[in-house]
């Protein structure tokens, strides 16, 4: 870790590594846009509308290159946007430099900042004093919840972009405590098939290639959990070559993983036989004390689900005789009997610590998604209670019309005589 500090956070250029990046990050905000039609469709119309004229966003989300082209879309909508990381590790410094100095958007995200930092900087994008958030794992929300209840009268909605998220979300409004509606843009089938599933796929086999430059081809590489993370990665890691091993403790998913062609087993005997292990679960110790001991010698340990509880890296640092940095990303932990477990990341998001996070082509989906979303909530704003929403049917149905036509896919529709069918009950045989 760096730990670069910020002091003095209000100002619009405080939050970010180096100012002097702005036009490299340019550079890579302007490529991004290039995979993300939809968004640039929804930006042209915004430009024009005016859809969120007034509105004050604290955004919570990783900065990359595709968040950049999402802000730019809210500002050219009327809104007054600031931006901070939801991790500390998934920060492209460049892109956080070109928003805070060329686009007006105050950015508080430095690459490597330590967890107090990391919350610093949640805090700075609060003194926005937000009528609407827009958050990634609900870091933001927690901290607007529990540290700046006085804010809470002002904001009139949001959106979650993550599966984590919404399971914490759900759980607020469950037990009454969640004090104003919020989309799970997540919900959106637009979203987590796409996203959640070829994103998640490409981009952490991409993460852990480019900090160990592994083969993948005849590795035993080990999923753990068979959401459409899961789904995603194991399908990906099966087209690299390698012999994929799922571990669940849904039965249904993991029913499901076995028709799909994979090997279910319970990790303690995935442990014994992985060569490269990847959890996608959303929850805790998912690779714990015991499974670190039966590993093989020179395993790799990556994670891609939102937080760093998946690996229980304080047991592994327990069981370690010493712990060094090997290459640039990769962590060696060596047990007392000379087995070496690497550890990518620290053990957070692979795929944003190590690589880019999604390719744009995916996230202008997920994004367009948010887009729409705001504009939704503002448009009713009034007439929601504090729950979590899903993401209108239209919208999401909107957002595959225009995701097709920008890759130049026609599709049939109904004649009027298949229309009456399906809405009949009448003809059988
Ligand atoms: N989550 C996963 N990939 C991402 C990306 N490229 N930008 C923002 N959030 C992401």
């Amino acid at each position: 870790m760096s730990g670069v500090r910020s002091n003095s956070l209000k100002t619009t250029n405080a939050g970010v590594r180096d100012l002097g990046l702005a036009k490299e990050g340019l550079g890579l905000i302007d490529w991004a846009a290039r995979e993300m039609p939809v968004l640039l469709l929804i930006r042209d119309r915004f430009r024009e509308q005016r859809p969120l004229s007034g509105l004050r966003v604290s955004a919570c989300l990783h900065v990359t290159s595709e968040t950049a082209n999402l802000m730019i879309t809210l500002k050219a909508g009327g809104a007054d946007v600031v931006l901070c990381a939801s991790n500390p590790l998934s920060t492209n410094d460049a892109v956080a430099a070109a928003l805070s100095a060329e686009h007006g958007i105050p950015t508080f995200a430095i690459k490597g900042e330590d967890n107090e930092t990391y919350y610093s900087h949640i805090a700075s994008a609060l003194e926005n004093r937000p009528n609407f958030t827009m958050d990634d794992g609900a870091d933001l929300v927690t901290m607007l919840h529990r540290e700046r209840t006085e804010l809470l009268g002002e904001v009139t909605g949001g959106t979650e972009e993550t599966t984590t998220g919404v399971v914490r979300l759900r759980s607020m409004a469950k037990q009454g405590v969640l004090k104003y509606p919020i989309v799970a843009v997540n919900e959106a089938l637009t979203k987590h098939m796409f996203d959640n599933r070829y994103g998640t796929g490409q981009s952490t086999l991409d993460g852990i290639i480019r900090a160990t430059n592994v083969l993948l081809a005849g590795k035993v590489f080990v999923v753990a959990g068979y959401g459409w993370c899961g789904r995603g990665l194991a399908s990906r890691a099966r087209g690299m070559g390698s012999q994929v091993v799922v571990t669940e403790v849904d039965p249904l998913r993991a029913l499901e993983a076995v028709m799909d062609g994979f090997q279910v087993m319970p990790m303690a005997e995935a442990a014994r036989v992985g060569d490269i292990f990847v959890t996608v679960t959303g929850d805790v110790n998912v690779l714990d004390r015991a499974h670190f001991e039966a590993m093989k010698d020179g395993v790799i340990l990556a994670n891609s689900g939102h937080f760093n509880s998946e690996i229980n890296l304080a047991a592994m640092d327990d069981l370690a005789s010493s712990v060094q940095a090997v290459r640039g990303m990769v962590q060696e932990y060596r047990l007392e009997d000379g087995r070496r477990l690497h550890v990518i990341g620290e053990g957070r998001l692979v795929n944003l610590a190590a690589a880019e996070g999604h390719p744009a082509a995916v996230m202008d989906m997920s994004f367009a998604n948010q887009a729409l979303a705001a504009e939704w909530m503002v448009a009713n704003s009034g007439r929601l209670e504090p729950q979590v929403y899903d993401v209108p049917k239209d919208l999401d149905a909107e957002v595959a019309r225009l995701k097709l036509a920008a890759m130049d896919v026609a599709i049939d529709s109904l004649t009027p005589e298949q229309e009456h069918y399906i809405n009949s009950w009448e003809e059988g045989t």
